[in-house]
Parts: C-alpha cells; structure tokens; sequence
C-alpha cells in the first residue's frame, strides 16, 4: 500500500512537473516579475516589440498573438468606466453591457479630505474595470486647479499638492489591487483646456517641484502607478508626452518610475523625440482625442512604421525600444498576465453604497445662516425645487470623462423619493441652460427644450415660491462645452443663464431659499448675502439625488471641505492677476502659445495669503450641522532636528447636539527663510467623527518634509533651521490654535 502510493506521488510529481515544463517562463507567474519579462523579450521578434508600442484601435494596444501575450484593453476613468466605442472610431459600439456605475467626480472625492474615500473609490472602479474587461483605468488626475475657468477642474484633486497627493495614493492602490492599472494623468502642468495642445508653460523650477509635481510624485513613489500619461501641453518647447525633462529626468530618473509612460490621444508628436524621450505607447495619434480621427492610420503612428525605418537605417539602436517593451512587459505581468487577479465587479449595491458614502462626505455646505438647514419635514408643507440641474443628466458629456451610467438619479427625484407623501414638493425650470444630451452617441433621451422666455420661466417660479416652506434652487455649471468640459475653459467666473436674476428673484419672496451649487469649479455669488444657506454639490453621478436629499434633509450631516477656493473675484486669482493666462501668442508661425506662471507658487490660497484677499469661500471651508470646539493645541517639544518629528496634539469637541466629522487642518508656517514662502502651507489634516459634547485629541507628526522647500539653485529639498509654526485650522481662514518651535 505504502509503496503504490510513493509511486502514485512520483508519477504526479512527472506530471506536475512537465506541465510546468511546458509553461513559458514569461507565463509562469510562480517566477518573478523581472524574469519574466526577459524571457518574453528574448523571444520577440523586432516587428512584435514596435507592434507593441502603439494603438491597434482607440482604447487597446496589441500583445504577442505568436506568444500568447495578450492585448491591454484601457479606459476612461477617472469617474467610472466608459461605454465601449467602436474598433476604430469615437461612436458607440452598441454594447447593451458597458454601462457603470458612475461614481462622484474627483473634485468631491477631494473634498471628502478622507483617504479611506480614495481608497474605496478605487477598489470600487477598480472592480468596475475589471469587470469589464479593462486593464488600465485612464485616471485619475491630479492636475492642479490653478484657474477656476479650466474646463476639466471636475476631473482634478482641488488646488493643494499635499491634499492631492494624500488623496491620489488610496485611489491608485485601490485600483490596482484589482491587476487594473491606474494610469495617472496628466503629466505635467496640464491646468487649462483652452489652447491645451499649444501651449507652452514656462515655469520655475522651484513652483514645478513644489505645487505642480508632488501628487504625481506621491502616485508613483508611494502609490506605485503602473502608469503615467504625458499631457497635451508644451513645457521647455517639448511636447510632455515626450518631454526630456518631465519623463526621462524627473518621472524615471529623479522617482525611478518602472511603469509606462502613456500619451495623451493625440499627445505624440515627433518620433525621435518619442523614441529617446521617454515615451512608452502611443494612443490616439491622427485624432483630436475626442471626436475625429483617420481610420487606420495606427501603422503610421510615430512609434509604429517611422520607428521601425529609423532602426533599419541605423539612426537609433534598440536599447529604448527594449526598454519600452520591457516596462510594457513589466505592465502586462501586473495585469493581464497576472493569473491571481480578481475578476471585479459591475454596478453592484456595494458600489452604489460607496458611491452615497462618497458623495454624503464630499459634499460642502458653504453657508447655512439661522439653521436654514437640514429641511424639517415635520415643519414642511411645501418644497419647491428650482432650475435646470434639479433635472438635467449630468454623467453624458464634459468630454474624455463621459459616461453611460446604469441609472442616474436627479437631484429632484431624489428629493422626490425622501419626501415621499410627507409633503408637496412642486419643481419649475426657472433658466432654460443646455437642452442638449449626447455625448459620443450616448444620450440621456431626456427632453429639456423649453421655448418659454427668461421672464415666464422666473416668474413661474417665484408664483411657486411665494407660499412655499423651502425654496431649493440646484444649477452651476454643466458638461457643455465652455462649462465643466474638456477641450474648452469657462468664459468667466460667473454663473451662466441668467441664473443669478433667478436666485435674486426667488431671494425676494421667499427666506428660506437654498441654492445647491452644481459644479467642478468656484462660481461667482453676487447675491450670497441674501441667501441663507449655500451647499457646493459637485457632480456626484449615479446616486446624485440620494447624496443631496441626505444632506438636504438631514440624514447625513455635511462634512466636506473645499479643495480649492472660491475666490471673491477672478482678478483674485494669481494666474488671472499675475500669470499669462489664457498665454501669449508667439508671431513665429509656429502656432505655439507661451504661458508664464508668473504668480510662481502662489496658487489658491497661497496666493490670497500673500495677498490678503478675502475669497468668497476658503479653501478648506465647510460647515456642518454641528459645531466643533477646538482646545489648545501643544506639541511634545520646542525644538526638533531634521531626523525627528514633533507631535502636535489638539483637543477637539462636538458641542452640538448631533454627531458629526470635523475636518483639522495643519497648516505649516517657515518663520525665517532664505527664500520668500507662502504664508502657510497644508502639511496635514484629520478627519474625526464626534458623537455630541465627545472630545478626541487630534493629533500630528511634523516631520522635516513638513518644513522643507525645494531650492531650485541647489536643486534639493532644503529644511533650513529656524523658527516654524503650526498653525490648527478648521479652514485656510478659520485658525483655530498656533504652536511655536523649532528646528535645530
Ligand atoms: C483626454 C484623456 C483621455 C483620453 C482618452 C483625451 O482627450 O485628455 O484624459 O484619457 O482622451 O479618451
């Protein structure tokens, strides 16, 4: 017995051991990761490894039919996962299964100044991605919010690098826990749409390393994103998708990036410069990156059949393109190659719960004077709901990020639903802004064309307002062109469509209006003092009235914070003020636009600091249905050196009488310095959730990242000794305790 069964284990083991014989090294993920990957490109051919490089249709690249390596399928991002398009054109392929769910925009996600947030968003997309058969998410972004009037703000972190970068590494783990890369973009100095293929940013080095690269930095370093995408734009007269400084001596030297730089679709340019520059594959090339295109053009890509002849003619060797192919080898080992990744998920209850629990938290209540709100239905008897975003679908459209959401629910429908019977909620238009709803052929089948005028539509509303307990008015922005939409930047700051004349005229009948601000950007709000209560509403995607009927009515209570600041004018702002925006025309021919960033590291509200402007609303601002006390904050020590932390410990309290979370604030403030420095810098913060009249000491370790600034002359992070302080902050303009110490 004993020995046919040693014999039965032997033959098993013969067995076992030619079917791993028989596996390819590179398919053997029992082998590492880097031993693999040679053992792919040992055995391809150069025609497969330029094959490689680029697109072989709009959103996928080939693998190695010959050796069972397959193709990487991407995707839009960063907001949920897009419909499927056709091969080799932007329209809908007319799939019946490629509708997501469509999660709150990045700016919320920002706002929620809660990593756990990140990271639940991104395992959430993560498994939509997957699911769908998807192995690179296109997102998310981190571009700073250097201008209110930039058309993809929505699809941003908000205008801090340390808020960015604390938010972006969750998202990104998230996302690849899945085997789906994330696909950080984009890379670099991205910030406005208008002119994005021409512009050329001139900027200093110390601004570059200190407000526009960190959160890219945090994504590859701490996050360790499988991928980067060069942005349309110029810096130092190079395109970024093939930029010497950006990729090759910032994103792989400087952080030792091993993933792979993707274009921007329609990024690439130039085939020397893409070969030697950094640029790994190439999308989207002969195309606007949104519309048109040529068909079948992906044989002439710059990195397909020009690469191919510069190499048979000598004019480069093949060291880049080995090692192109072995960081999109390395890529296809963490994804498609990887046999243990989970299979995902698609619009399940789990992600329409993270999606609410996303959304209740970003959302920021930005005035609510005699406690207009939360709305007290036992007190209500009539609710009015105002203006086109109450109704309007706001997941078709605003370019790249577009979606085909398996359901969305509009504000009123949601308000709708909560009330229930319980009292009578009557809508009208008030504006007609954009009737329209299509976007890529996906259309919303929605029906907004209104041929009533300005004056009928307003005076609709105030009859309806007159004798009602609330009045709600939901609108901002949209996802049309020259709203919150790629490929254009707003025209101004102010509200579109005559909004304010509706707000003003609701404001005259009825004291307890409330105005829900739908938007990815600060507007402007001439008539903010006569108006209670204020809630910034962001785009929040499938479950949008869920998310506002809880804050409206009290079931969640409001806990977001700015990301950005909603300055009182757009001349408040550095880029409007002292920068060039929207650049500087060169009179070459070359079509090129330069772009000083004259305001340097003063960015939001940095830049409002230096100034002493008062913003409309401060970054980091946002109230709750609670108040919070906060105690004195004192720190372990008075002196530090550059290898020790100091911890700051404040005491903070619910005094209300629900509970609610309180985003602290550590803003950091160089004393004495060689070099000028903002007045205060976001170098940490807290978010703690308070049962009524709990105290819980917050607390935060200072450590010479904290203090340093980038010295471009030495070109090293530089921490100089002398006099700091913390500064405890429930906002940028709201100090509530400041700490003295220093560094040794
Ligand atoms: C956008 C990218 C997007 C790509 C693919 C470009 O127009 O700038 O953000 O990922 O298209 O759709």
């Amino acid at each position: 017995m004993k020995k046919s069964l040693s014999i039965l284990c032997a033959l098993l083991c013969v067995v076992v051991s030619t079917r791993a014989q028989q596996l390819p090294v590179y398919h053997d993920a029992s082998r590492s990761v880097e031993e693999r990957v040679e053992a792919a490109l040992s055995r391809m051919t150069l025609r497969e490894k330029i094959a490689m490089l680029h697109a072989q249709s709009k959103f996928s690249s080939p693998g190695v039919p010959r050796l069972g390596i397959p193709e990487i399928w991407t995707t839009d991002g960063p907001h949920g996962i897009r419909p499927e398009v056709l091969w080799d054109e932007w329209n809908q392929a007319g799939w019946s299964n490629d509708s997501c769910t469509a999660f709150p925009a990045l700016t919320c996600l920002a706002a929620t100044w809660n990593p756990d947030m990140a990271a639940l968003y991104g395992r959430s997309i993560g498994e939509e991605a997957r699911y769908r058969k998807k192995d690179m998410l296109l997102g998310p972004g981190v571009n700073i919010y250097r201008t209110p009037l930039n058309g993809r703000n929505f699809e941003y972190m908000g205008e801090d690098p340390y808020l960015a970068a604390r938010m972006v590494v969750p998202y990104v783990q998230g996302v690849q826990q899945n085997g789906v890369a994330a696909c950080v973009k984009h890379f670099a100095l991205n910030n406005q749409e208008v002119n994005r293929n021409t512009t050329n940013v001139i900027v200093d080095d110390r601004t570059l390393y200190e407000i526009y690269l960190p959160a890219f930095k945090a994504a590859v370093e701490q996050g360790g994103a499988w991928a980067i995408m060069g942005s349309y734009n110029l810096y130092k007269n190079q395109h970024a998708c093939h930029n010497r400084y950006l990729l090759n001596d910032i994103l792989k030297g400087e952080w030792g990036f091993d993933g792979v730089v993707v274009s921007d679709w329609g990024g690439t340019h130039d085939t020397a410069e893409a070969v030697r520059n950094g640029l790994d594959m190439e999308f989207g090339t002969w195309t606007n990156g949104l519309s048109q295109g040529t068909s079948n053009a992906y044989d002439n890509y710059y990195l397909a059949a020009p690469y191919l002849r510069m190499i048979e003619r000598g004019e480069v060797g093949t060291e880049e393109l080995d090692d192109k192919v072995r960081r999109i080898l390395r890529l296809a080992c963490r994804t498609v190659l990887n046999p243990a990744r989970p299979y995902g998920s698609l619009c399940s209850e789990e992600h329409a719960e993270a999606a609410r629990r996303i959304g209740g938290e970003g959302v920021v209540l930005l005035k609510n004077e005699r406690a207009t709100l939360p709305v007290d239905l036992q007190r209500v008897r009539k609710i009015v709901v105002v203006g086109e975003n109450a109704v309007k679908m706001m997941t078709v459209g605003g370019g790249s990020s577009s979606l085909k959401a398996r359901y969305e629910l509009s504000p009123l429908d949601g308000i709708r639903r909560y009330v229930g019977d319980r009292a009578e909620v009557v809508y009208a238009r008030g504006y007609v802004g954009d009737a329209s709803g299509e976007y890529n052929g996906v259309r919303t089948g929605q029906q907004l064309d209104d041929a009533r005028t300005p004056e009928e539509l307003i005076a609709e509303a105030v009859d309806a307002a007159r004798d009602a307990d609330y009045v709600i008015f939901v609108g901002g922005l949209n996802k049309s062109a020259r709203q919150d939409c790629e490929d254009s930047d707003r025209a101004g700051l102010e509200l579109p469509y005559g909004q304010d004349e509706v707000i003003g005229a609701l404001a005259r009948v009825n004291r307890n209006l409330v105005v829900v601000n739908i938007s990815g950007n600060a507007v402007a709000m001439p008539w903010i003092a006569r108006v209670p209560a204020v809630v910034q509403g962001w785009y929040l995607g499938s479950e949008t009235g869920n998310i506002l009927a809880s804050v409206l009515f009290g079931e969640v209570n409001p806990s977001g914070k700015l990301p950005f600041t909603f300055p009182a004018r757009l001349e408040d702002v550095g880029a409007h003020r002292e920068g060039q925006y929207p650049g500087v025309a060169r009179n070459d021919g070359s079509g090129i636009t330069d772009q000083r960033y004259d305001e340097g590291l003063f960015v939001g509200y940095r830049y409002a600091d230096k100034n002493r402007l008062t913003p409309l609303f401060p970054f980091g601002h946002g109230l709750s249905y609670t108040t919070f006390r906060y105690g004195k904050p004192a720190a372990d020590r008075k002196t530090m050196t550059a290898d020790e932390t100091l911890r700051i410990v404040v005491p903070v309290t619910n005094t209300g009488a629900r509970e609610g979370a309180e985003v602290v604030q550590l803003y950091i403030r160089d004393v004495e310095s060689s070099l000028p420095r903002p007045v205060k810098e976001l170098k940490g913060f807290r978010k703690v959730t308070l049962a009524p009249g709990e105290t819980q000491e917050v607390v935060f370790d200072i450590d010479r990242d904290a203090l340093c600034f980038f010295d471009d002359a030495r070109h090293a992070w530089v921490a100089e000794p002398g006099r700091f302080e913390a500064w405890v902050a429930s906002s940028a303009a709201d100090i509530r305790g400041k700490v003295v110490f220093e560094l040794k």
